[in-house]
């Protein structure tokens, strides 16, 4: 898009990717309230970009984020906290996203850093990547989903160990847990790896794509049965798209299928 930030660089390294890196190194990548709103403009224009299949949401090597920004929030008041909705404008980051996001974490992931990890569609991790939940030695709990995104992911034990402790989890440990895809053996290879797969989803049909995310996310909110029902009217409605008949008439005629996204 040409656009610059002070705290991000963006760039689309494939075809069909788009590629957002936390870049405020000397505070870990804290998230602090100006690299939030760059984040949520970065991504509104890839979310609107039609040659954007898939996002990748990367750190340094260092430090995915190491949270939010504590210094900016220690002097924050309940009722400005409440009155302004602090960290809500986080949640516009999951629910105005269409698009698959692809987080690749390489160094700390703590607090708000772990959260925004969390809010990716698929997360992978490098060898030395560090989640956690530390609020707790901060006086506080996790603000921007922990709590939930968590425990479902990694179930109520773990979770509950993990943000009553204030304890760290090793990307070993994350591997096992599944709360990340994939653990690679570089960095290096985590965010190359992250790209490899965003290119994939980008080369499929948008429209197919898209359906798929949201039916895979409604197995988060809904019962098995009413989820069952959502993804077979999502199915059957995709009867109505022109990139089913590509794609089915392709494989009947051993052809790669060239998308209309339509
Ligand atoms: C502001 C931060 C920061 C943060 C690091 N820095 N994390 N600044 N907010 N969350 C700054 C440090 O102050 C320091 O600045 C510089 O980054 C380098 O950090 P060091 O501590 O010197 O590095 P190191 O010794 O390697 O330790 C790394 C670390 C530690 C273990 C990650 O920085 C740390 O514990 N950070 C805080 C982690 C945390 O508690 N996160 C949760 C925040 S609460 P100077 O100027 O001294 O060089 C939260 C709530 C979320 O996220 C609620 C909803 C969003």
């Amino acid at each position: 898009s040409g656009k610059t930030y002070e705290h991000l660089l963006v760039s689309s390294p494939k075809p069909g990717v788009g590629f957002i890196q936390l870049n405020r190194p000397k505070a870990l990548n804290a998230l602090c309230t100006p690299l939030i709103l760059e984040l949520n403009s970065a991504l509104r224009d890839f979310q609107t970009d039609k040659s954007i299949g898939a996002i990748v949401l990367t750190g340094s090597d260092r430090a995915f984020a190491a949270g939010a920004d504590i210094k900016e929030m220690k002097d924050l008041t309940f009722s400005a906290a409440y009155g302004n909705d602090f960290i809500e404008s986080w949640s516009d980051l999951v629910t105005f996203l269409k698009k698959p996001l692809i987080t690749a974490v390489n160094g700390y992931a703590l607090g708000g850093g772990c959260e925004l990890a969390m809010m990716g569609d698929i997360m992978y991790a490098g060898p030395k990547a560090v989640f956690g939940q530390p609020e707790i030695k901060l006086g506080v709990i996790p603000g921007a989903g922990g709590s939930q995104r968590l425990t479902k992911a990694i179930g109520k034990a773990r979770a509950m160990e993990t943000i009553l402790t204030g304890d760290n989890i090793s990307a070993k440990q994350a591997g096992e847990w599944g709360l990340v895809a994939k653990v690679f053996e570089t960095p290096e290879e985590c965010t190359n790896g992250a790209i490899a797969t965003a290119e994939k989803i980008a080369s499929y049909s948008q429209i197919a794509v898209k359906a798929a995310k949201e039916a895979v996310n409604k197995s988060q909110d809904l019962g098995i049965r009413e989820g069952v029902e959502f993804e077979r009217r999502v199915f059957h409605g995709l009867f109505g798209s022109k990139d089913q008949k590509i794609g089915m008439a392709a494989f009947a005629e051993k052809k790669s299928p060239e998308w209309s996204n339509e």
